[in-house]
């Protein structure tokens, strides 16, 4: 983050912190329980969302070098991304062009593709390089019959994908993106994510609706209750800055610690360490800095039910882990990040799905100091509307 914005936004925040205030919504909000139960709403959200708009993979870093690949299954389209050997990124969807067969699971790196079923063999650039008895195939052109490509691109260190089998070739992803990013690519470009590296990551199911997980995210009204155990001391309560970038926004929430900004003249001012700074990337990312590390939540809906979501967690290091020491070091605090937020904000997310399965209430109410969380369920909302 350039070092102009970070004052700005440590400005802003000492102010708010001597008139006791914080950055507020324009308006309360009520919202409809049913966008968390209804299958209908589900159905439309699943085919619009998930479809019509760049979704974020992760950081270059998850397929650094030629032959890496992460295959997954929780989006709508079952999806390979891969880097070749001319070190390109590529997505293709994850089905073979003979029966359909995923051609891989999970992560790892080779060379090329083959199918497990009768073999076909794919290059990692997705082309057809052979099949067995290809006399059988007779009219069938291996030129043609490679991995069905998605839109993809890399750019500042981050993978986006298009998840919809491309109908336009010449469909430019990365116009599509500076759109959908609405100005926040320049500041998502300064923290050079090009040089982190992917450290850790786990994937999990929780029965909860798919915007549950993400909105716990999105305001510090909880801090108090919720985390009175664990991070609270950490942060101002009920206090966030927050931006929209379109559908997108950034949120701070502040840690005790900016007190010492006053101290320092401002050309010293780090707002990063003093913050923990989200992006919610739309539709279904959060990506969180941390002062010394980067991790990304990627939430999914489940394939056939609303009240249920995968959820993928990444973290990423500015260095990579070498030494012992280093590895005791991060996984021990990875891990207490990780169940800190599974164990306390996505519990009371399943408990909330519940609840709201109940039938019992018609809207639930975002106050103005939720101004993060006002503008996500409103930028869902228009955006399911305005689709389908
Ligand atoms: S389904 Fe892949 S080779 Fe038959
Ligand atoms: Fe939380």
């Amino acid at each position: 983050m350039q070092h102009q914005l970070q004052v700005e936004l440590a400005r802003k925040a000492l102010a708010h912190i001597d008139a006791g205030t914080t950055d507020k919504g324009q308006e309360v909000l009520r919202c409809a329980v049913s966008e968390y139960t209804s299958n209908d709403w589900f159905a439309r959200e699943k085919a619009t969302l998930f479809r019509d708009y760049p979704l974020f993979l992760g950081l270059s870093s998850l397929i650094a070098k030629p032959g890496d690949y992460l295959a997954e299954d929780y989006g709508e389209i079952p999806t390979l991304l891969v880097r070749g050997d001319d070190g390109v990124a590529r997505a293709f969807v994850n089905m073979c062009r003979h029966r359909g067969a995923p051609l891989t699971k999970g992560c790892g790196r080779q060379a090329s593709f083959t199918c497990p079923y009768h073999a076909w063999h794919y290059n990692n650039k997705g082309e057809l390089v052979s099949l067995p008895d290809k006399r059988s195939f007779p009219g069938i052109d291996p030129q043609q019959s490679g991995l069905l490509p998605l839109p993809t691109l890399e750019k500042d260190g981050m993978l986006w994908l298009l998840p919809r089998v491309q109908t336009d070739p010449a469909q430019d992803l990365n116009s599509l993106l500076e759109t959908h990013l609405a100005g926040l690519s320049s500041e998502l470009s300064s923290y050079r994510f090009g040089d982190y590296h992917a450290d850790m990551t786990r994937t999990i199911t929780r029965r909860a609706n798919w915007k549950q997980p993400i909105e716990t995210f999105l305001e510090a009204y909880h801090f108090k209750t919720l985390h009175k155990n664990t991070v609270a001391p950490l942060f101002f309560h009920n206090m966030c800055l927050f931006e929209a970038f379109g559908l997108n926004h950034r949120e701070a929430v502040i840690r005790r610690s900016i007190e010492g900004l006053r101290e320092l003249p401002e050309n010293q001012w780090d707002f990063i360490t003093h913050s923990a700074i989200s992006y919610q990337l739309f539709p279904n990312t959060v990506f969180v800095i941390q002062a010394d590390h980067v991790e990304t939540w990627r939430v999914f809906p489940s394939r056939d039910r609303v009240d249920e979501c995968v959820i993928r967690f990444d973290c990423y290091v500015p260095e990579p882990v070498i030494t012992e020491k280093a590895r005791k070091h991060w996984d021990a605090n990875i891990d207490l990040a990780f169940r800190t937020v599974d164990e306390e904000d996505y519990q009371i997310s399943i408990d909330i799905e519940k609840a709201y399965l109940s039938g019992a209430l018609d809207e639930v109410i975002v106050g103005q100091n939720e101004p993060s969380l006002g503008h996500f369920k409103k930028s869902i909302n228009q955006s399911v509307i305005a689709n389908s």
